[in-house]
């Protein structure tokens, strides 16, 4: 996106922010509180956005070139927490604390100095489980990634945690760049994911039909669903059959609609009913099935009617997971008007997100009523 775009979209939401400030000017008087803040490649510029929306004045700048920020904000720290949690951003995709900051050039001694900060909160002691979560900015000396943790890991070894990747108590969030280290502790439902930087990784397996299927898998996770307890699903823009692959292994019924060809290893599939054609030429039954999915990467505009058109063959109470591509150049008001059609079509958003597999793209979460 470029400046401009980003003054305009701005613009358009000066009122809003000034009024939002206004409410809440009173209660943050003094306090301030820092955060490295991350969103996907290019969308930086609206997650931003998102904290100007609740907190007014946003000051940031630049770690990582388009996806990671240093942001101050004009509250406390765990109020900015909790407004960001109870904010459910779209774009803003991951939030650490920086509880401690120390500029210098040499990356082994930042390190060190931030793993002393972390070994005196105290918060690692015996039978705490705690997830050390290493980035660095381009730039950033010292080794890789891998190697960071490591060290990390051993400056902290005297510490009685028990270091862990998943369901840890506190996760230990250490940001390095080319002359500044910056290190918080925090829970983990507290930085929006408990990835490091959102980074939700999944393994590439063998066979894997297209790396699609990692958005529906993350919007299972993240919008915590269980995509076993359906029954039926359609999958408007099925091809190559990413999607369609997932929900078959998850036991489910499928109807897989696209004019392109699926993936020959799906055709045999007792569960998969293929239907090569345009959406636009198929009819379904009333209430054929509690699971429709589109991921179409087409014009939002048409999809919408497109699966408005459909929604007579999901049951009520049913669930539709839909990507919106952003080829609008004021998403946020794009997704709004988005939304806003989806209601009307008796489709309640539950979750909007960019999720981190989405690309120029967001998911939608939504329950037909
Ligand atoms: C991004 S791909 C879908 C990838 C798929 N989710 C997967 O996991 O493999 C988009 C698909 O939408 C299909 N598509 C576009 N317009 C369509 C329409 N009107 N009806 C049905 N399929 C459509 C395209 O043919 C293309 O195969």
């Amino acid at each position: 996106m470029s400046e401009n775009e980003w003054e305009n979209e701005r613009e358009d939401t000066q009122e809003e922010a000034q009024a939002e400030t206004k409410e809440s000017g009173d209660e943050s008087k003094n306090e301030e509180s820092l955060f490295i803040c991350t969103a996907n490649r290019d969308f930086a510029a609206y997650a931003q956005e998102e904290l100007r929306r609740l907190f007014g004045s946003v000051k940031s700048s630049i770690l990582s070139d388009r996806e990671v920020l240093l942001v101050k904000l004009n509250v406390s720290s765990e109020e900015a927490v909790r407004k960001i949690a109870d904010s459910r951003p779209i774009f803003l995709r991951h939030i650490q604390p920086v509880q401690f900051e120390r500029t210098g050039e040499n990356a082994g001694e930042l390190l060190g100095e931030a793993a002393a900060f972390v070994s005196e909160t105290g918060l690692l002691h015996a039978g705490a489980r705690a997830a050390l979560q290493v980035r660095k900015s381009e730039g950033a000396g010292g080794d890789g990634v891998p190697q960071l943790k490591e060290w990390a890991e051993e400056l902290l070894r005297a510490s009685e945690a028990e270091f862990v990747t998943a369901d840890a108590d506190w996760i230990v969030s250490i940001y390095l760049t080319a002359d500044a280290v910056y290190a918080g502790v925090s829970r983990p439902e507290d930085n929006l994911s408990d990835w490091s930087g959102g980074a939700v990784r999944f393994r590439r397996e063998e066979g894997q039909l297209s790396r699609a299927k990692f958005k529906l898998l993350e919007a299972e996770r993240e919008f915590g669903l269980d995509l076993s307890a359906y029954r039926s699903a359609v999958d408007i823009g099925a091809a190559p059959g990413g999607w369609t692959s997932l929900l078959l292994e998850r036991g489910l019924k499928v109807t897989a609609v696209d004019p392109a060809k699926l993936h020959p290893s799906l055709l045999k599939h007792s569960n998969l009913t293929y239907i090569r054609k345009n959406a636009s030429e198929v009819k379904f039954r009333d209430n054929e099935f509690d699971l429709l999915v589109c991921d179409m990467s087409w014009s939002p505009k048409l999809m919408v009617q497109l699966v408005g058109d459909l929604l007579h063959a999901l049951t009520p109470g049913g669930t539709a997971i839909v990507t919106i591509k952003l080829m609008h150049k004021k998403p946020m008001a794009l997704i709004k008007e988005v939304i806003a059609s989806f209601e009307n079509s008796r489709l309640q958003v539950q979750r909007a997100k960019q999720l981190f597999h989405n690309r120029e793209e967001i998911t939608l979460y939504m329950i037909k009523y």
